[in-house]
């Protein structure tokens, strides 16, 4: 930590240059970039379980030993032990404990589990194969929130954060034959957790997307990069991992469009550059061309679907591929139709939610809101043609002169590029959302900015800004401002407060002239289905209106250059318990938790469909 420290102070100190450094410093050390095309086992199915609200299994900080006999970790075959009668016995049994189906949060798998807040041990029994020289690994796409990882009894890897993915080896620990995969996973949140406890989502705790096992030959591509540069050449890195990775030939293929080898340093990492191709597509919402790109080096392979494009602004315009465009978008949570989500993005329940934004909202973007969601998403983004500001949970507020959670922070941020960098799709990284104005704060984010220009100089960066209202006139006043691309808000006027629907449209906006400006939310709660006349708050006809009255006032805000309104689909939130019109739900929905469609959704379509 004081090494770490050190290296925020040095990089407040030295900018860029220390932000470099203490990238690097922040890399995770194994990617497994591309592992759903590898050579993998998928450990999706039913994993048993064993509740342990008082962590009476874990040996924790606080000097709590877990009794052998609650080690739910042990690689021990409980029933047969019990068989051989004597004087020991055990309080858990994972052999024969209740099933859960996983991936899958918790809270929608059991009644009892609804509000469970705690440690849950799970076990999955898998068989592995010979490594003969091989290596192997588990991947972890997301656990929220801290992982402890078993195998075969032994410890092979922790991690905190629950919408990014870890990986660790366990070429050791493996059997060949069948194995005991135990993971602890404590869903409770903190003071030092990003985020901390309160937000306006659901908890969702356990392990909420796919683990693999995955093979590789002893020497590996651990991870590889490609992007356009503006100029339309190409670059990018390569990073091998293993006993052969210094001086290797790495040969690249871009679909049958270009191809280059290039050579590894002794740190098993080479720079990759290519002319501009000639008969590159470039991708775009409306192309959304996507190469097959195949990296081999060593005999091993790493695959890669990528679409190639570029992103930048031009005082209040944002510029895809060197031409204007506005973002015509909605925001999003990662919760699947259905009266009782689980957080189980399969591709199925992803291309639905997005199939809503792209076939009939007529948008060409998404707030992926308010965490990194699932890879799958993300690549159905790259395929269905959708622009994305992606995020990691700096909600509202988080303990900001911490130097261990800015470390957290700026981990996590590196964790979802390094996931992310490849996906055409993504063009915004943000940096926070609605964290109020304080110095300590400005420092904080202005530390994940520089992170993030130092991991991806190619896209921009934007944050969800908290808006200042003197009578009828909206000002943005944040000193962050500096350290953006792009300006996004949040604003409610007309749902929080007590403005008549009827003023929107006159509401003024003072912002940056020479600066692109996004409406990152604006929303109303309607219940599907009540209708009232009157117009009254909560009716689908208030929301409808309000949509439209918003869209008005949308239209003569200069630099408006998109919007991501708050939300496709109402989602469930411990914050929203009005027991008839909203019992758990955030009702802010354009589409209710089943898909029912709100007459707002066709004010917006009908807007995004003549702004198309
Ligand atoms: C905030 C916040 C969302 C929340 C929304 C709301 O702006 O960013 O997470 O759900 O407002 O109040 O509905």
């Amino acid at each position: 930590m004081k090494k770490f420290a050190l290296a925020v102070f040095t990089f407040i100190l030295l900018g860029s240059q220390g932000a470099a450094c203490l990238a690097d410093d922040l890399r995770p050390p194994l990617l497994l970039t591309g592992s759903h095309q590898r050579d993998s086992q998928d450990l999706s199915g039913p994993w048993t379980y064993s509740r342990d609200l008082y962590r009476t299994g874990l040996t924790d900080i606080n000097g709590w030993v877990a009794k052998s006999r609650m080690q739910r970790y042990r690689d021990i075959d409980v029933a047969a032990e019990e068989a051989k009668g004597g004087a020991t016995f055990f309080e858990f049994d994972m052999d024969r404990g209740p099933v859960m189906t996983i991936p899958g949060a918790w809270n929608a798998a059991q009644p009892e589990l609804r509000y469970y807040d705690g440690l849950i041990w799970f076990q999955r029994k898998f068989n592995a194969r010979e490594l003969r020289g091989g290596r192997a690994f588990l991947r972890f796409e997301a656990v929220n929130y801290r992982a402890h990882v078993y195998l075969n009894g032994k410890e092979v890897g922790k991690h905190e954060g629950g919408f990014t993915p870890f990986a660790v080896e366990v070429s050791e620990a493996l059997r060949a034959g069948e194995n005991r995969l135990v993971v602890g996973v404590d869903s409770q949140h903190d003071a030092q957790s990003i985020p901390t406890q309160i937000t306006d989502w659901d908890l969702y705790g356990g392990i909420t997307r796919p683990v693999r096992l995955v093979y590789t030959p002893s020497t590996f591509i651990d991870d590889a990069m490609l992007h356009l540069n503006r100029d339309g050449s190409i670059a990018g890195s390569v990073q091998l991992n293993g006993p052969g990775a210094a001086g290797q030939q790495v040969a690249i293929r871009i679909g049958d469009i270009a191809s280059v080898n290039v050579t590894t340093d002794a740190q098993g990492r080479a720079a990759v550059s290519l002319p501009a191709p000639r008969k590159l597509q470039r991708w775009s919402p409306d192309s959304p061309t996507l190469y097959d790109v195949q990296f081999a080096a060593a005999g091993d392979t790493l695959r890669d679907r990528i679409g190639f494009r570029t992103i930048a602004v031009d005082g209040s315009r944002i510029l895809l591929n060197g031409k204007p465009i506005f973002l015509r978008g909605v925001s999003m949570h990662e919760e699947e139709f259905g009266p009782n989500p689980a957080r189980n993005m399969s591709e199925q329940a992803s291309r639905a939610l997005l199939g809503e934004i792209k076939h009939k909202l007529h948008g060409n973007y998404v707030r992926l809101s308010h965490y990194p969601h699932s890879e799958t998403t993300l690549r159905l983004a790259d395929e269905m043609g959708l622009l994305v500001w992606s995020e990691i949970p700096v909600y509202w507020t988080v303990d900001w002169d911490n130097p261990a959670v800015l470390r957290k922070a700026l981990a996590m941020q590196a964790e979802t590029i390094y996931r992310d960098r490849n996906r055409a799709s993504v063009i915004l990284w943000s940096v926070g959302n609605e964290t109020p104005v304080s110095a300590p704060r400005t420092r904080f984010h202005a530390a994940m900015a520089a992170n993030v220009r130092a991991l991806d100089p190619t896209r921009l960066i934007s944050a969800a800004l908290l808006v200042e209202r003197d009578k009828d006139v909206t000002t943005i006043n944040d000193p962050l401002l500096e350290q953006l691309d792009v300006l996004a808000v949040n604003t409610y006027a007309g749902w929080y407060g007590d403005d008549r629907l009827a003023d929107l449209p006159g509401l003024k906006w003072n912002v940056p002239a020479n600066r692109p400006l996004i409406l990152s939310e604006f929303g109303a709660d309607a219940l599907a289905g009540y209708h009232d006349a009157g117009v009254k708050k909560f009716s689908e006809e208030y929301q409808a209106a309000y949509y439209r009255n918003t869209l008005a006032m949308a239209d003569r805000i200069a630099t408006l250059a998109g919007m991501s309104p708050w939300v496709l689909k109402d989602f469930r939130s411990p914050r929203r318990e009005h027991p008839l019109l909203q019992n758990g739900w955030n009702r802010k929905g354009l589409l209710s938790e089943t898909g029912a469609r709100k007459q707002a959704f066709d004010v917006l379509a009908d807007y995004y469909k003549q702004k198309n």
